[in-house]
């Protein structure tokens, strides 16, 4: 039977992300509620040779999921994180409590104790942290560990219960040595054998695709980036003529967007259609100001577009390129809402087209080693992610064409002067966000009461965590020089100098 380690969701965002870290260690590794029986454990489809605690957004002391006591009677290794830290120090006698302050972002923690999961790593260790409450009292039987300004119970454990916790995030890429703690849980601690590989997805998602839609027909929306692309080629090689890709134009593109596509489909075998409906989403958008609103809007317009071509050709399916990200920040179950991203969420709740997304497993650099394997250009694979919404949750404030064509020339600025400096292939995003507030400037000896933009350029590997690029100061120089002499209106030019969490990458 296949070993490896079950992950119990607490809804924290980055709980898959420990799911998939440890699919990256060559060991399987399955997501399953937080509030699941020993015997439900003991009779997953796999042999469990550990368990993994997932953060959280709940407090144990109000009243948060809990766990079934009994997987702490020391027969099975247990690592909680963040919120699971907290829920084993609850659970087992210790205490919890709201902290003053909460720790977020990249924060030091210093070892006392450098053994179990600490194993290998320095006194001092830089860490990503994302909480505000915190364990003020272990169980019995406990040591503590780790401690941080802020935390004096940063990470405890029980050797003889094979029970570990820490308040720190190691999956996420901004702690330095998080492989090297999950890595110590896996191998040397539940003593699982790297094994596992993840291969096949392809004809796995291929065989996916052609069983749901038998004999029917189906689009699949196509935005050009690296996810709908993706998808785009596997229900290509599914379906052949039986589907049709779909590129709806909102109005809503960076510059030179649907010439791009076009260029990079033309000739695939695929088929694709082109919809101008850029002045029925600037209809709809008319006068919306709540950033959730215009995606919720934008997402059902969507649909209703898709639904009139698959009409015509007579399509029963919708096959879109959702990622894992995209659902974990649209909320489900337990996760707390971050943003409606368009393809998920965002759906109306009605709607006569059965969906189908090949890759919502998938995090963003797994989709590019798909892509890789099934042959997709390097432009397309290397693409920078651009949100389904477009320019409008850059644009904040009202949608209008004028303001989106300001944002669209700017942001056509600050993509050349990054792309000129060399420096595109490290930076995962970057672009303009046109802010609905003004400021004075002086233009020509004369006042100017002008638009604010903001330039926000960041390094992430999956999305789900992300720091501000360091753009050198003469980069940035020539980027403001360039927006206010060449684009009317402008009198301020910002940089936004926040990681993800406690931002987002998108600003609306
Ligand atoms: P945030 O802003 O949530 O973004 O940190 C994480 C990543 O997701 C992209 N994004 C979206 N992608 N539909 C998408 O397909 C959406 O509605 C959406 N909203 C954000 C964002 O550009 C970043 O790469």
């Amino acid at each position: 039977m296949v070993e490896g380690i079950l992950v119990l969701d607490y809804g924290g965002q980055y709980c898959h992300l420990i799911a998939r870290r440890i699919r990256e260690l060559s060991v399987y590794s399955e997501i399953a509620p937080g509030d699941i029986s020993k015997e439900e454990v003991l009779s997953a489809g796999f042999s469990v040779k550990g368990l993994i605690l997932s953060g959280g957004p709940a407090s144990v002391f109000k009243g948060g999921p809990t766990i079934d006591r009994r997987l702490l009677d020391g027969s099975i290794p247990v690592l909680g994180i963040c919120y699971g830290h907290q829920l084993i120090a609850h659970v087992l006698g210790g205490k919890v409590s709201k902290g003053t302050k909460g720790e977020f972002g990249t924060c030091l923690v210093f070892l006392n104790r450098r053994m179990g999961v600490l194993k290998g790593l320095k006194e001092k260790e830089r860490v990503w942290m994302s909480h505000r409450d915190l364990v003020v009292e272990i169980p019995k039987g406990f040591s503590v560990d780790a401690f941080s300004d802020s935390c004096p119970i940063a990470a405890f454990s029980n050797e003889k219960l094979k029970i570990y916790g820490i308040q720190w995030h190691p999956e996420v890429i901004h702690t330095e040595n998080g492989m090297q703690i999950l890595k110590n849980f896996v191998f040397n601690i539940c003593k699982c054998s790297p094994e596992w590989k993840m291969e096949g997805f392809v004809e796995k998602a291929i065989d996916e695709v052609r069983e749901i839609v038998g004999s029917g027909r189906a689009i699949v929306a196509l935005s050009g980036g690296v996810d709908s692309s993706t998808a785009a080629m596997i229900a290509y090689k599914a379906l052949k003529d039986r589907v049709i890709a779909v590129f709806v134009d909102h109005g809503l593109m960076r510059a030179g967007e649907a010439e791009e596509v076009r260029k990079f489909f033309e000739g695939k075998g695929l088929k694709v259609i082109y919809v101008d409906a850029s002045s029925r989403f600037f209809n709809m958008l008319k006068g919306v100001k709540d950033p959730e609103e215009k995606r919720r809007l934008i997402g059902n317009e969507f649909v209703r577009v898709f639904e009139e071509v698959a009409k015509d050709i007579e399509a029963q399916f919708l096959i879109q390129g959702t990622i894992y990200p995209d659902r974990v920040e649209s909320g489900r179950g337990l996760t707390a809402r971050i943003k409606t991203h368009h393809n998920v969420a965002g759906l109306p709740e009605k709607m006569n087209l059965e969906v189908i997304e090949p890759l919502r497993d998938l995090y963003k650099d797994e989709v590019r080693i798909v892509a890789r394997e099934l042959g997709l250009p390097k432009e397309i694979i290397e693409r920078q992610p651009f949100p389904g919404p477009g320019l409008a949750v850059r644009v904040l404030g009202e949608v209008t064409p004028e303001r989106v064509e300001l944002l669209r020339k700017t942001d056509k600025i600050v993509r050349e002067e990054i792309e000129k400096e060399g420096l595109s292939s490290r930076i995962w995003q970057f672009f303009a966000v046109l802010l609905n507030d003004r400021s004075t400037g002086v233009k020509g000896d004369s006042r100017e009461y002008g638009h604010i933009v903001a330039i926000r350029a960041v390094e992430s590997v999956d999305a789900m965590t992300a720091k501000f690029s360091r753009l050198p100061y003469d980069l940035l120089e020539r980027i403001s020089t360039r927006i206010t002499n060449e684009v009317a209106g402008v009198t301020r030019v910002v940089y936004d100098v926040t990681h993800k969490p406690p931002s987002t990458i998108e600003w609306e």
